[in-house]
């Protein structure tokens, strides 16, 4: 194989990086799974549409250091939380989550960059775009969760917004 075509830097950060997608998608998954404990069923079709869908983007970061070279590290992903103690909490996790993934690809773009490494600033640029509807998303399930207010039908009315992103 030739040489890694990027440099050690960037290499632990995107391995660093796969680590985290495939915590997102552990998250998810645990958070569908609280979902349908509560019988929210889209919402829990819904978590693990997303869960699947971060996977995904775990491996498009393995293709990509495969086509630069290099080869994937693949650690072990942070076990998830299947307990909240509301819908509340468990969506702003998913928020504060979204963030941190953010700020990573913020980090590491800024490190691309300050090496005149434009291909890898490129390839980084859908994944900073990405997090910023993921958070977008986050916030507006938060907003109608606060919205629709503190009702019976609460639960039912969220799991209607749920289906609504299906
Ligand atoms: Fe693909 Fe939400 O990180």
């Amino acid at each position: 194989m030739k040489n890694c075509l990027i440099s050690n830097k960037l290499q632990i950060s995107l391995n660093k990086s796969i680590q985290m997608e495939f915590s997102s998608a552990m998250i998810y998954y645990a958070m569908s799974s609280y979902l349908r404990s509560e019988g929210l069923k889209h919402g829990a079709e819904l978590f693990t549409k997303w869960a699947d869908e971060e996977m995904g983007h775990g491996k498009k970061l393995i293709e990509y250091l495969d086509d630069r070279n290099c080869l994937a590290k693949i650690e072990g992903a942070d076990s998830a939380t299947n307990s909240f103690k509301n819908l509340e909490e468990m969506l702003n996790a998913g928020y504060e989550h979204e963030v941190l993934v953010s700020n990573n690809y913020i980090k590491i773009s800024s490190i691309a960059l300050s090496e005149d490494d434009n291909t890898t600033f490129h390839f980084l640029s859908w994944y900073v775009n990405e997090q910023k509807e993921e958070i977008v998303k986050f916030r507006d399930l938060i907003d109608a969760y606060n919205n629709i207010g503190d009702i019976p039908e609460r639960k039912y009315l969220m799991d209607k917004v749920f289906k609504s992103y299906l």
